[in-house]
């Protein structure tokens, strides 16, 4: 079986900025934790406890003393400010794309913008740059089109992007938005890593005549959920898997495939793509 890479794959730069930071945190202590998983990635976050890492359902059970990385998705100012009067040691791993974001909720807020927001609204980057804005109760969050319709009229609406949305969506609701306000300011702070991860696998399903593609990334991982939207729009048949145990218990998934692709989202470690990758070879 011949087996196609997507050109991107595998770790963008935000993750693997925070990821290198907790690595070197847990180097000198032992008391670092993160606020949520530090990314969708069930395996990477397996690995980074068994170094020590400790996981905090909320800020409140981070103790005084301890250090904190604020992982690549962000998170609201008020909590950063609530850890840093507590002497929680912060450092603060935000993306810097996603940084970008939060600056722009909170300076349009300031300037009397409504803002709204483009992406899922349970996403703790959203609520992230939710808490950047003056007054979150002046910010919506819309998922797509249809959503951007129900929004009322407004001297001036900012719109912001989730990082990992696509362009054309963006566009079809900045185009909504701008008939029902007098001022619109558009920020387009979807990534750069996003799109490349999207370009490529488009590229996979459409320039190589593959039989099918597997997917490798956490199951709640925004970025790869896209990438699989993306291959199933081709019509090309998908395998979304988390490690290199499905790859067994999906072995007919396999049959009669001459050509497969392998991409991956932005928070699948490389090492488990090459035991992925090798896993396959073996099966193949
Ligand atoms: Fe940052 Fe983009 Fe990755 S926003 S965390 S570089 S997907």
């Amino acid at each position: 079986m011949k087996i196609i890479m997507a050109k991107h794959a595998g770790f963008c730069f935000g993750v693997k900025r925070a990821v290198d930071a907790i690595e070197k945190s847990l180097e000198n202590s032992q008391k670092v934790w993160t606020i949520g998983l530090p990314i969708h990635n069930p395996q990477e976050v397996a690995r980074l406890e068994a170094m020590g890492l400790k996981v905090a359902n909320n800020a409140d059970e981070i103790p005084s003393g301890a250090e904190v990385l604020i992982r690549a998705h962000g998170e609201a100012l008020n909590v950063i400010e609530s850890l840093r009067s507590r002497d929680v040691k912060v450092r603060d791993m935000t993306c810097l794309f996603v940084r970008k974001a939060q600056d722009y909720a909170k300076s349009l807020s300031e300037k009397d913008y409504h803002v709204v927001l483009l992406g899922d609204k349970n996403h703790p980057e959203i609520k992230g740059i939710m808490g950047h804005a003056v007054n979150e109760n002046n910010v919506e969050v819309v998922a797509n089109e249809a959503e951007a319709e129900k929004i009322s009229r407004y001297p001036k609406i900012a719109l912001i992007s989730q990082t990992t949305q696509r362009e054309e969506r963006l566009a079809n609701v900045a185009a909504i938005l701008i008939r029902k306000c007098l001022t619109l300011h558009v920020c387009n702070t979807i990534c750069k890593a996003t799109a490349e991860r999207q370009d490529a696998v488009k590229e996979l399903v459409t320039n190589n005549d593959v039989d099918g593609a597997v997917l490798i990334g956490g199951r709640a991982s925004a970025n790869t959920g896209k990438l699989r939207d993306i291959i199933k729009s081709h019509n090309i048949e998908v395998l979304w898997i988390e490690d290199e145990n499905e790859i067994e218990s999906n072995l007919d998934w396999f049959k009669n495939k001459n050509t497969i692709g392998i991409a991956a989202g932005a928070s699948t470690p490389e090492w488990l793509i090459d035991k992925i990758k090798k896993q396959i070879g073996v099966r193949s």
